[in-house]
C-alpha cells in the first residue's frame, strides 16, 4: 500500500497581505470580510492554498509581524468569528489556509515584555527574554535589517538592562531558554491547530536560540524546540503543513526538513539564482542549485517563491556568493537605486523591467520544478510597486482588481487606503487589473489560469521524479519530471536572446513529443532533437503515450 500524500506536497501556494487584498467594510483597510469575497477568484485562479501574512493585533511597526497577542485577530481585519467564517469557506471553496507564525519575538508593547521590563532582574517574568547587561555579546550574529537598526540590542531604561532584537528594536526576542516560553508558544500552536488551520509558515526559524562565537543561526537547540512543535501538530493527529522561513544556503536550511522536524523550507538560494540566471542570461549555477537542493532534500520538500512582502534577499554573501548578487545587480536595472538591507527591494515586474515574457518564463519554471510553488499576489497580473514608500511598503499596496477607484480595493475616500493604489504609468490599476484581464484572453492572468490548470492535468510535474538534462546552450534550463506513464519534458530560455539547441532525448527514442500548452506535434525522439526557443521563451512536452489513468479531471 502507498502512504496517502499530504496536501502540500506540490502544492501551489498562493501568499496575500490581508490589509491590502480587499477592504469589506469600506474603511480603506483589507480585512477577513473582503477577502472572504474574493475566494472565488482565488478558486477560478487554480492555487491550492493560501498565505496570509500575520493576522494578530499589532502595532504593525513591522507590517504586524510585531505582535501584541498571538491569540486573536487585530481589530481591523475582523474578529475570531470573521476568520472562522473565511477559513470554512475557503475550506469549502477547496482551499487550505496557511497562518504565519512567528515564534522569534512579540511587539515590544506585548503585554510579557512590559512586565518584563518592570520584573526583578533575573526572574522568571522578566527572562521572558533575553536581557544583558553588556551589548558586546553574540557580535558575530549580523544586524539584519541594516537600514533601521545597527545593533541587535536596544537599551531599556527601566530594566537597566538591553535586550536583544534581531529585528526592529519595536520587536524584542523570547528567551527560548525559559520553559515558560517554549509551553506558552506551544499554546499557541494548540490555539490555531483546534482554529482547523492548514498550515503555518513559521517565521525567522533560524534565530530562536543564541551563542556566543556563532552567527546564532540554526543552533542545535532550535532544532530540538522545532521537533517539539511538530510533536503537537502530530498529537493534533491532522495533516498540517510547517513550512520554515530560514534564508539560508540549501546545506543549511536542510536539516530543518529533518523527519522528526518540519515539512518545508523556502529555497532562498533559488529564488537568488532565477533572478541572477534572468539577469546574465546564463542558468550554470542556478542548474547546480537545483541539483543541489533535490540531492540534500530529494522530493517537493522546498517552497519555491519568486517575491514575497519582503525586500528580494540576496544577503550579505552567505545565502549566495558575491558574484552572484553583483550580477543581479548590474543585469536587472529595475532594482538599480531600491536596495533596502540585504536585497533589492521591488516588486516582480519593475524588476522585470515590466516585461511580462520573463514574468512567465519565471513562473513557467516554478510551476514545473520539484516543490510548492508560490505566487506573490498581483504578480499573476504584472502589478507594479511605489519606489518611496516607507521600508518594505512598495511591494505591499493593494491588490488591483477594477478600473474603479481604488482599484476596486476599497470603496473608502483614497487618503484613507491602507497604502496608495498603484498609478504609475504602465502600472496604473486602470489597465492592470482583474477584471480588464479576465476579459483579455492573451492577458498574463489567464496565461496564470492557464498553466495552474496544465500543471493539474499533469501529476508529474507535482509529485514526479526530477532529472537535469544536458543542455547545449547557456541560457537554456532543460528538466523533466516523470511519474507512471507520463514524462513531461521542460526547457525555458532565461536569455534575452532566441536560443537554438539539441537535447538528447535517446532515452526516450522514438516517442512521440507533442507541446503542452498548444497541443502541437513535434518530431519523434531522438538523441539529437533539435528546438528553437524564442527570447524568455520556454516549453512543457509530453513524452510517449499518456495512459488515462494518469490524467485527472479537473472541474
Ligand atoms: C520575516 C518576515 C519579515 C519580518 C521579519 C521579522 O523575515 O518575512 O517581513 O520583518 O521576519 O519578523
Ligand atoms: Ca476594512
Amino acid at each position: 500500500m502507498t502512504a496517502k500524500n499530504s496536501w502540500w506536497e506540490g502544492a501551489v501556494i498562493y501568499q496575500l497581505m490581508p490589509r491590502s487584498y480587499a477592504d469589506g467594510n469600506g474603511d480603506g483597510i483589507g480585512d477577513f470580510q473582503g477577502l472572504t469575497s474574493r475566494l472565488n477568484y482565488l478558486r477560478w485562479l487554480g492555487v491550492e492554498a493560501v498565505w496570509l501574512t500575520p493576522v494578530y493585533p499589532s502595532p504593525l511597526q513591522d507590517g504586524g509581524y510585531d505582535i501584541t497577542d498571538f491569540k486573536a485577530i487585530h481589530p481591523e481585519l475582523g474578529d475570531l468569528a470573521a476568520f472562522h467564517r473565511f477559513l470554512t469557506a475557503a475550506h469549502e471553496h477547496g482551499m487550505k489556509v496557511i497562518l504565519d507564525l512567528v515564534l522569534n519575538h512579540t511587539s515590544h508593547l506585548h503585554p510579557w515584555f512590559q512586565r518584563a521590563r518592570w520584573a526583578p532582574k533575573g526572574s522568571t517574568e522578566r527572562n521572558v527574554f533575553v536581557w544583558s547587561d553588556d551589548p558586546n555579546r553574540y557580535t558575530e550574529a549580523p544586524v539584519l535589517f541594516r537600514k533601521f537598526e545597527d545593533s541587535n540590542w536596544q537599551w531599556d531604561s527601566v530594566a537597566e538592562q538591553y535586550y536583544l532584537h534581531r529585528f526592529l528594536k519595536h520587536q524584542p526576542d523570547l528567551n527560548y531558554e525559559n520553559p515558560w516560553v517554549q509551553e506558552e508558544m506551544l499554546g499557541v500552536l494548540d490555539f490555531w491547530l483546534q482554529k482547523g488551520v492548514d498550515g503555518f509558515r513559521l517565521d525567522a526559524v533560524p534565530f530562536l536560540y543564541e551563542s556566543e562565537g556563532t552567527r546564532c543561526e540554526g543552533l542545535p537547540e532550535t532544532h530540538d524546540f522545532l521537533k517539539k512543535v511538530r510533536q503537537r501538530v502530530e498529537n493534533s493527529g491532522r495533516d498540517v503543513l510547517l513550512l520554515a522561513e530560514a534564508i539560508q544556503p540549501v546545506d543549511e536550511a536542510a536539516p530543518y526538513l529533518a523527519d522528526d522536524e518540519l515539512h518545508g523550507a523556502f529555497n532562498f538560494a533559488l529564488t537568488a539564482h532565477l533572478f541572477a540566471a534572468i539577469a546574465s542570461g546564463n542558468c550554470k549555477k542556478l542548474r547546480q542549485c537545483l541539483q543541489d537542493a533535490q540531492t540534500i532534500v530529494p522530493g517537493c520538500r522546498w517552497a519555491l517563491p519568486l517575491r514575497n512582502h519582503d525586500e528580494l534577499w540576496l544577503g550579505d554573501g552567505h545565502l549566495v556568493p558575491e558574484d552572484v548578487i553583483q550580477s543581479i545587480r548590474s543585469g536587472l536595472p529595475g532594482g538599480h537605486g531600491h536596495w533596502l538591507n540585504w536585497g533589492i527591494n521591488r516588486r516582480l515586474a519593475p524588476l522585470l523591467n515590466g516585461d511580462p515574457r520573463a514574468n512567465k518564463v519565471l513562473h513557467a519554471l516554478l510551476y514545473s520544478l520539484p516543490g510548492m510553488p508560490c505566487l506573490y499576489y498581483g504578480d499573476e497580473l504584472g502589478m507594479g510597486d511605489w519606489p518611496g514608500l516607507r521600508d518594505r511598503d512598495p511591494n505591499r499596496t493593494p491588490m488591483a482588481w477594477t478600473s474603479a477607484r481604488n482599484g476596486g480595493f476599497s470603496s473608502a475616500p483614497e487618503p484613507l487606503l491602507v497604502l496608495p493604489a498603484i498609478t504609475s504609468p504602465g502600472y496604473d490599476y486602470r489597465v492592470v487589473n482583474v477584471e480588464v484581464q479576465k476579459q483579455l484572453p492573451g492577458s498574463l492572468l489567464n496565461w496564470h489560469r492557464r498553466m495552474l490548470t496544465c500543471r493539474r492535468l499533469l501529476p508529474a510535474l507535482r509529485l514526479g521524479s526530477f532529472e537535469v538534462l544536458e543542455s547545449t546552450h547557456p541560457s537554456v534550463l532543460v528538466y523533466s519530471r516523470c511519474s507512471g506513464s507520463m514524462t513531461v519534458l521542460i526547457a525555458a530560455n532565461l536569455s534575452g536572446a532566441g536560443a537554438s539547441l539539441q537535447i538528447d532525448l535517446s532515452k526516450w527514442k522514438g516517442s512521440r513529443t507533442r507541446e503542452v500548452l498548444w497541443g502541437c506535434e513535434y518530431p519523434v525522439a531522438d538523441e539529437n532533437w533539435f528546438v528553437y526557443l524564442p527570447s524568455f521563451g520556454f516549453s512543457w512536452w509530453l513524452i510517449g503515450e499518456v495512459e488515462d489513468t494518469d490524467v485527472p479531471s479537473v472541474d
